[in-house]
This record gives C-alpha cells, sequence and structure tokens, in this order.
C-alpha cells in the first residue's frame, strides 16, 4: 500500500513550509557554540525531502541524508544534484546503517525517530555511534516527550495548499500500552492533487521517550554524553524547572 514518503511532491508541501534558514542558521549555531570538530560532513537522519541540504552546502557542509524510502531519495537525489559539495544520500533503517564517511554533526527533525521499543532505540544510537566521529554532535528535535503523546497534535487538522494540490493531514494519538509507554498515531492524508483525490492513513506504533529515561539511558551506555536541552529552538530556554514545554530538542555528544 502507498505511504504519503511515496509522493515527496505532497510531503514538501506538509513539511517544508518551515522557515528553513532559520533552522539552518540554528544547526550552525550549535556547531559554533558546542562542537569540537571542524564540521564537514552534516547527517540528517529520516531526511525526507532533506529540506535543510541546499543551505548547509552554500555554508561549505557535505550534506549525508538517511532515509528507507527509495522514491523519496530519487526525488533528493535529483532535486539536489547541482551542489556543491555533492550531497551523498543513503538507503537504510535508522537502527541498522552505515555511513560511506565519518560524520561530524547529525540531526533528526520533527520527531522523526520512530521505535516500537527499548531495542529499536538501542540498534539506532548504536548505529549513530558507529556514524559519528567521536567529539561529534547529534542534535534531536522533538524525539523526547515532555508531555503525554496522546495529549500532543491530538484531532488537529492541517491543511495546505500549493499550485494546484491541497493536503490536510490529521493525527489520532491514542495510548495503547501504559506500561511500555506505547501509543499509536493514526495518520489520516487526503490529496486533491488538480482534482484527482488521494487518500493516505498510516498507522504507526511507538514508544515513547520520557526525559529522565532519555538520561538514563545515556548515562547507562557509553557512547554519547547530554550536553544540554531547549525548549522551541532557544538557548535562552533550557527546559529545566519548567512546567510546559512546547517544542523540546537535545543536544548530545559522542565520546
Ligand atoms: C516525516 S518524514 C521526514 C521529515 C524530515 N525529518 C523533515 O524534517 O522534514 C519521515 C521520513 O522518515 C523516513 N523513515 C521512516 N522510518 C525510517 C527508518 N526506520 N529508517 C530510515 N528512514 C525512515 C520516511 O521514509 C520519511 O521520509
Amino acid at each position: 500500500m502507498p505511504v504519503i514518503y511515496d509522493y515527496p511532491e505532497y510531503c514538501q508541501l506538509l513539511f517544508g513550509t518551515r522557515d528553513i534558514s532559520a533552522e539552518t542558521n540554528f544547526l550552525r549555531t550549535l556547531i559554533d557554540r558546542y562542537s569540537t570538530l571542524d564540521v564537514k560532513n552534516v547527517l540528517e537522519v529520516c531526511c525526507g525531502n532533506a529540506l535543510h541540504a541546499g543551505e548547509l552546502a552554500n555554508h561549505g557542509y557535505r550534506f549525508f541524508g538517511l532515509d528507507r524510502n527509495r522514491n523519496m531519495l530519487d526525488h533528493d537525489i535529483s532535486h539536489w544534484r547541482h551542489l556543491e559539495p555533492k550531497p551523498v544520500f543513503i538507503e537504510g533503517d535508522m537502527m541498522d546503517f552505515t555511513s560511506p564517511e565519518p560524520i561530524d554533526f547529525a540531526y533528526v527533525m520533527i520527531g522523526s525517530l520512530y521505535f516500537e521499543s527499548l531495542d529499536d532505540m538501542t540498534r539506532h544510537f548504536d548505529a549513530m555511534a558507529r556514524a559519528i566521529r567521536p567529539g561529534g554532535l547529534y542534535f534531536l528535535d522533538w524525539c523526547v516527550q515532555f508531555s503525554d503523546p496522546a495529549s500532543q497534535m491530538a484531532d488537529k487538522e492541517i491543511v495546505r495548499e500549493e499550485n494546484g494540490i491541497e493536503i490536510s493531514s490529521r493525527f489520532k494519538i491514542r495510548v495503547l500500552d501504559v506500561a511500555r509507554q506505547f501509543y499509536e498515531e493514526v495518520w489520516t492524508i487526503s490529496v486533491n492533487d488538480h482534482g484527482r483525490r488521494r487518500t493516505f492513513e498510516m498507522i504507526e506504533r511507538n514508544k515513547a521517550i520520557f526525559p529522565q529515561e532519555f538520561l538514563l539511558f545515556l548515562e547507562s551506555r557509553t557512547q554519547f554524553e547530554f550536553v544540554g536541552w531547549w525548549d522551541q529552538w532557544d538557548l535562552s530556554k533550557p527546559v529545566d524547572g519548567r512546567s510546559d514545554i512546547i517544542r523540546p530538542s537535545i543536544l548530545i555528544r559522542r565520546k
């Protein structure tokens, strides 16, 4: 059954309306402030449309994009073919992939980490530890839950329209197993593409990662150290001592 990721142009409309320059500048600030490496190779995990590839290349970084969807990667390769340094696209699973070159800085955005179990999480961070050079940073946007996942984005509809394509996207989230922190997202996307209608319904079952669990996970392993966590991509807003977090992000460093 086709999934929305088989249609990169629809994903561009759904995910690409963010301020990519501001996001790229934030990544550069993290590199300037927290990296001890001379950063050249930058990896996006679950890159989708690789929205930051162009801006990162303009700043001299070589972009590496990891995704498991072949259609998406083919689209990215064609879309970004003019970039220098040449981007590298890796077809693979975030739980088990090999980067062709050591990575100096990695990031994953808008919660694109999908784990069904602690074992998946362990395999992902093992793969990242193999990919990232000692001293390299890994930035995780919206991947750790500071509130009940079922209350986030619950039943909110997002509608986007551009060039004759209209997309409406709706999430329903419900908890399946409290003890396993396991919840289900039903994501329904309706597309009207110049009069041709398509509907995608995707069901994802994920394990939530809670903040103290994440810190303990890092401490129990030898690969990464915690650097910091903030709200809304604002380094003047560490999450500590706050009761309401809107959009958490976390920075860790490969030991
Ligand atoms: C929501 S989209 C990506 C959005 C992107 N992170 C952004 O900020 O625009 C999620 C992407 O993750 C990819 N993906 C999902 N599970 C994956 C996995 N286990 N390994 C690699 N890629 C995966 C999908 O193919 C899809 O392109």
